[in-house]
């Protein structure tokens, strides 16, 4: 799967998935990205490094945060972008995707940006473009959420520093999760001394320990003294069957509340990659405390996704190479 990422020369070609990325690439983009934002005044600046570039968004889900940031991000690098509008398009005629794919690069565009309910459509993408053509990966199905993941841990190190000695929570539905999948490679790959999956039965992959993480069915034993909490949104739009009794017993057991928050370290955060369904994972005096970094992680957005982008495209960026 991750053959496709790079090219002959072991350069970044397109950016599909966390599995397989090894760990000083993933610090390599993590600085970067820290790069973009300014050390004064936490403010990215627009540069020059994609002028003459174009950048397609090509969302077949629903999306504010992703597909904005994308945006906001491909416009910083002075990148022209389009945001594809998928269901005013021929699609809807029965134009097959290849067609579309090609069609849109016939019109001279060097990145489309893929978000898919199919897992491994970023990946068939990445397949069927010419060679000059870049695939990011803004969510497959249930696969993995790259760029997601990469401004997860960069909030987690702008709160915590170094990656070891962190004990890090994911907490809800982790089998449905893109976000989950993509994070706990990352975290692993970082070397975070512990990662608990901490949910139902029944929203829990049963290869956790593979990836790297260990499961929890019990909320307080799962974030007992954690240094991070992510909470996750219940994916009802994922879900083949019935997994869950009803949305108010969920919240009773694996809901967030601030007392429960004091079962965590006295300096833990909590983050959640949006939407959130206040009163479902979390009350909203928890999203909105002062340990919820949620808005830090979409502002955090732009600047992973600039670079991504930036490294993708190949352009020299002033960073030692690893
Ligand atoms: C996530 C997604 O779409 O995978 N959201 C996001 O990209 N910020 C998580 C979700 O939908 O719950």
């Amino acid at each position: 799967m991750n053959n496709i990422q790079f090219d002959n020369n072991r350069r970044l070609k397109h950016f599909i998935s966390i599995e397989g990325l090894k760990r000083d690439f993933l610090l390599k983009i993590l600085k970067v990205a820290q790069s973009f934002i300014s050390s004064q005044d936490h403010k990215i600046r627009k540069v020059p490094l994609l002028r003459g570039k174009t950048v397609i968004n090509l969302f077949f889900e629903p999306s504010t945060r992703t597909r904005t940031t994308f945006e906001i991000a491909a416009k910083r690098l002075s990148a022209d972008v389009i945001n594809f509008n998928i269901n005013a398009s021929s699609s809807s005629k029965g134009e097959s995707l290849t067609d579309m794919l090609h069609n849109l690069e016939a019109m001279h565009c060097d990145m489309f940006v893929v978000r898919h309910a199919s897992s491994g459509a970023a990946h068939f993408f990445a397949e069927h473009v010419s060679p000059d053509t870049h695939i990011v990966n803004a969510g497959d199905g249930c696969h993995e959420h790259p760029t997601q993941a990469m401004l997860d841990v960069l909030t987690i190190q702008q709160h915590k520093g170094d990656f070891a000695p962190l004990r890090v929570a994911i907490v809800g539905d982790i089998l449905h999760s893109r976000v989950a999948r993509s994070l706990i490679h990352a975290l692993s790959t970082l070397g975070v001394m512990e990662i608990r999956a901490v949910g139902p039965k029944t929203l829990l992959p049963n290869n956790l320990e593979n990836l790297g993480a260990h499961p929890y069915h019990n909320l307080h034993e799962g974030i007992r003294d954690v240094d991070v909490i992510v909470m996750l949104r219940l994916q009802r739009e994922r879900m083949s069957s019935a997994l869950l009794p009803s949305e108010h017993e969920y919240f009773q057991q694996f809901g967030m509340t601030q007392s429960l928050l004091e079962e965590a370290h006295p300096d833990a955060i909590v983050m959640h990659p949006g939407p959130i369904n206040r009163g479902v994972e979390m009350t909203s005096s928890v999203a909105d405390c002062p340990r919820s970094v949620i808005l830090q992680q979409v502002s955090n957005g732009i600047a992973v996704r600039m670079a991504v982008m930036a490294i993708a495209m190949g352009v020299p960026l002033s960073v030692p190479e690893y």
